[in-house]
């Protein structure tokens, strides 16, 4: 038992101990950094933006007709539990159930840029509201 503990304390007075002499890298990005990789995520927006008022399926159907700008999408509640999927679900997964129902297409993979367009999408729409998870 004793031997146990030790064993889970150890790690921690390590990184405890590490974190004092490790230079901190927070503080160190360039304005040039910030401005491309802003830049590169707001391309990616566009292409979700894009991506929503296109047919994603079989039928015709966007995203767009259901939920003008993204409304509706609640992604700051997110995971939570869906009634339609029986368990506790990511984002991708309505989004999936969205692409097979509604609009008649093949689920996305969660790392298919399509996907993460997406979700750049609805979250930048969404930006600033406060997060709660779980929430119906
Ligand atoms: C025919 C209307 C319709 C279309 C088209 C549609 N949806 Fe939905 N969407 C719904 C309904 C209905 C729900 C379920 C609402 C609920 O129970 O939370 C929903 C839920 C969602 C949710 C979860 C919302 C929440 O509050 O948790 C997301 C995310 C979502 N849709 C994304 C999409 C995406 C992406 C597309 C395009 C592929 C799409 N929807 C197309 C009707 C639609």
């Amino acid at each position: 038992m004793r031997s146990r503990q030790l064993t889970r304390w150890v790690p921690v007075v390590l990184m405890v101990g590490m974190a004092g002499t490790l230079p901190v890298q927070a503080d160190e990005f360039s304005q040039e950094d910030l401005k491309r990789w802003e830049g590169q995520f707001m391309e990616v927006v566009k292409q979700g933006r894009e991506l929503w008022t296109r047919a994603l399926g079989s039928n015709g159907v966007s995203c767009a007709q259901c939920h003008p700008n993204a409304a509706n999408t609640h992604p700051e509640t997110y995971p939570k539990f869906q009634k339609q999927l029986g368990k506790v679900a990511l984002i991708a997964d309505m989004i999936n159930w969205c692409i097979r129902n509604p609009a008649e297409g093949q689920p996305m993979a969660i790392d298919d840029p399509r996907m993460v367009a997406i979700q750049a999408y609805i979250n930048y729409e969404r930006r600033g509201v406060p997060m709660a998870p779980g929430k119906h």
